[in-house]
């Protein structure tokens, strides 16, 4: 069974070092649910000529709550299938599927490095192009509890210190299309007044799904700390990566976004339309049919 699993990554990698880093070819990016979609909304501002496959996990969403073995299984899942979609590069558009399996997708790509996580572009910025010492950051359990950012931190700029909550309430309720409204602006309020998050300068939203709920935020802290949103941040540094590579695609047409979910509904596609910013069609694409064993 082991061996199966090695040989069948083996002939992936050999077929897509062939002809998967050409410039026309699609992005991958991928997340347990919709929110990934703020970061495919800003590089579809950023780079309009880049085709985009996005792939949202709706059937196992919230990762949040996942173990990390769960997690690693079905970020390698995806992984295949956008390779099999000949991505040039894939983009892990979530915390938790970014602290976890990272180095799974990075295994499995032709080309070493050939993978943007959400997590290294924000400690970067922070550390290199803002001056804060104190750090608020919210996301979901797994991001938090793994203290990733923490140790990237510390290694970093060790005058940092980063106060971290986990909020998981917020993904689902995002997701379920609650947001702007009173209940999402009570639940802010409720995560953002505990003590252990007080007094920052600025709030890193270590969730895709929560830049949907910025006006929020920012009317809780009145707008005086400020609110750091990875999509941003890492749209730019994908640019840069592939300016890097000379893989942007140079083509003079818009490029074409294709949008996969594992588990359709009508709700799901309504809140991606409202996450993607425009009328967007979602497609059920299951690629477990059989159960994880
Ligand atoms: N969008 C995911 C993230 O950035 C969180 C949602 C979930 O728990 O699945 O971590």
């Amino acid at each position: 069974m082991l061996q199966d699993c090695f040989l069948f990554i083996g002939i992936l990698k050999k077929n897509a070092k062939k002809d998967n880093f050409r410039p026309e070819n699609p992005i991958g990016i991928f997340d347990s649910g919709i929110g990934g979609l703020t970061v495919a909304k800003a590089l579809c501002e950023r780079m309009p000529h880049e085709n985009i496959i996005y792939f949202g996990d709706t059937a196992h969403m919230p990762y949040g709550e996942k173990s990390p073995h769960a997690i690693k299984s079905y970020a390698e899942k995806i992984t295949a299938f956008l390779l099999e979609q000949k991505c040039k590069l894939i983009v892990i558009a979530c915390n938790s599927a970014s602290v976890t399996a990272f180095k799974n997708v990075e295994k499995m790509m032709p080309r070493q490095k050939f993978v943007i996580n959400v997590i290294d572009p924000v400690v970067n910025y922070m550390v290199d192009e803002t001056q804060f010492t104190q750090i608020g950051l919210i996301g979901t359990k797994r991001t938090v509890s793994s203290q990733v950012y923490h140790k990237k931190f510390k290694k970093k700029n060790s005058e940092i210190t980063l106060k971290s909550l986990a909020t998981p309430l917020l993904a689902p309720m995002i997701e379920e299309g609650f947001f702007n409204n009173n209940i999402s602006r009570t639940v802010v309020n409720s995560y953002l007044s505990n003590p252990h998050i007080a007094n920052v300068e600025a709030i890193i939203l270590a969730c895709t799904h929560y830049p949907l709920i910025m006006p929020e935020i920012d009317a809780f802290y009145k707008g005086n700390t400020h609110i750091v949103n990875s999509a941003d941040i890492v749209s730019a540094s994908i640019e840069k990566f592939l300016i890097k590579h000379t893989l942007q695609n140079k083509s003079k047409a818009k490029g074409r976004q294709r949008f996969y979910v594992s588990d359709y509904t009508d709700s799901f596609e309504k809140s991606a339309r409202q996450f993607f910013g425009r009328n967007i069609t979602l497609k059920e694409q299951n690629l477990w049919q059989e159960p994880l064993v």
